[in-house]
């Protein structure tokens, strides 16, 4: 039997962090033995942050698609590729804007958000059009999962309201993609908001070990837990929450040495710091590998275009003739 495809991508708007790591990436190490497996950097994406700074973007693709391998997705079981080196894509994404109404996206919580963040007298028509484009992505390869973080359910659940608004016009053609979560796929950033590029809060797989540590020093902690025998609260810590994730065997301890006033932030930092530094060494070893290999990368996305390309060629070739444009 064929396995069941599945596919998810990352915006190359700068390099990777915790949040993407946990949320996302990890869960496709783990998936892509048993899916048949497509990762994308969306570079068009990035244009609705990045389309006044393009030189940006060769360098954020390569560190992405460096943060890709070093993470451990395996070229050879699967395909990792740019998204503007797939055609298909903006096609697909044409075809699906005409019959996608308006008021849907303008209903999409991360543009209503963006649009506010912005505070532009008006945004553009790409931005608006995010998710049409995201939906292509995805079923131009008719996947049936992909893997992400909590913050892409609105957009999961339009690329289904998509696929079923063509399949009723034109045919069955498209399969209703489902999520798949990652138990961390809300990560908090240093600041105790959804860690992000754009906050400034974030933890990236590139910071070296000085780096990582200095940072976890300046994370918000209990702020009632004043003193380190002060009893604290570890629900609404930002160090907690990533003990949960680097520290597991040691979190229940944690947790009520904490609660009980016999356990200092930071000392509970500086183990933090330990366990997420040991996380991330082998990521920072196989970055080094692969930085060595002249060309490598470049390969690797070649070749990894190629082989989506040939699957979103033939979805294409079912869409046109379903739509009547042979
Ligand atoms: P992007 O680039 O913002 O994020 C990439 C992935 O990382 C997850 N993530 C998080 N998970 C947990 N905690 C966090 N703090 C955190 N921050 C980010 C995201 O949920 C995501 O899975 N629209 C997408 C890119 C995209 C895409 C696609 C994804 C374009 N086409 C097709 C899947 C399928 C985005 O902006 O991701």
């Amino acid at each position: 039997m064929s396995k069941a495809r599945l596919l998810s991508g990352m915006q190359p708007t700068g390099v990777l962090h915790l949040g993407n790591l946990e949320g996302a990436l990890r869960n496709w190490v783990q998936l892509q033995d048993q899916y048949d497996s497509y990762f994308c950097i969306v570079d068009w994406h990035a244009l609705t942050t990045l389309a006044e700074r393009t030189e940006e973007i060769p360098h954020n693709v390569r560190e992405v698609a460096i943060d890709y391998i070093a993470a451990g997705l395996d070229p050879e079981k699967c395909a990792i590729f740019v998204q503007s080196h797939v055609k298909e894509h903006a096609e697909l994404h044409l075809l699906f804007s005409m019959i996608t109404p308006l008021g849907w996206l303008e209903r999409v919580p991360t543009y209503k958000e963006k649009r506010e963040n912005l505070q532009l007298e008006s945004v553009s028509y790409g931005l608006l059009g995010y998710p049409v484009l995201q939906a292509a992505d995805i079923l131009v390869y008719k996947a049936q999962v992909v893997p992400v973080g909590e913050d892409q359910l609105p957009h999961l659940e339009l690329t289904r309201e998509v696929a079923r608004r063509f399949n009723y016009l034109y045919g069955e053609v498209f399969p209703e993609p489902q999520a798949l979560l990652t138990p961390a796929a809300r990560v908090p950033g240093l600041d105790g908001r959804k860690m992000s590029k754009s906050y400034n809060n974030a933890i990236y797989l590139s910071d070296d070990a000085q780096t990582v540590t200095q940072k976890v020093k300046q994370a918000f902690t209990d702020p009632q837990k004043v003193r380190k025998n002060d009893p604290g609260h570890p629900e609404g810590c930002v160090v907690f929450a990533l003990h949960q994730i680097y520290s597991k065997d040691d979190a229940a301890t944690i947790e009520t040495e904490c609660r009980a006033g016999q356990r200092g932030c930071v000392d509970c930092k500086m183990q933090l710091a330990g366990n997420l530094n040991t996380a991330l060494d082998p990521l920072r070893q196989r970055r080094q590998e692969l930085l060595a290999k002249a060309g490598e990368l470049e390969r690797i996305l070649r070749e990894g275009a190629e082989k989506a390309r040939a699957v979103a060629q033939e979805t294409m070739k079912e869409v046109r003739a379903a739509m009547h444009l042979e």
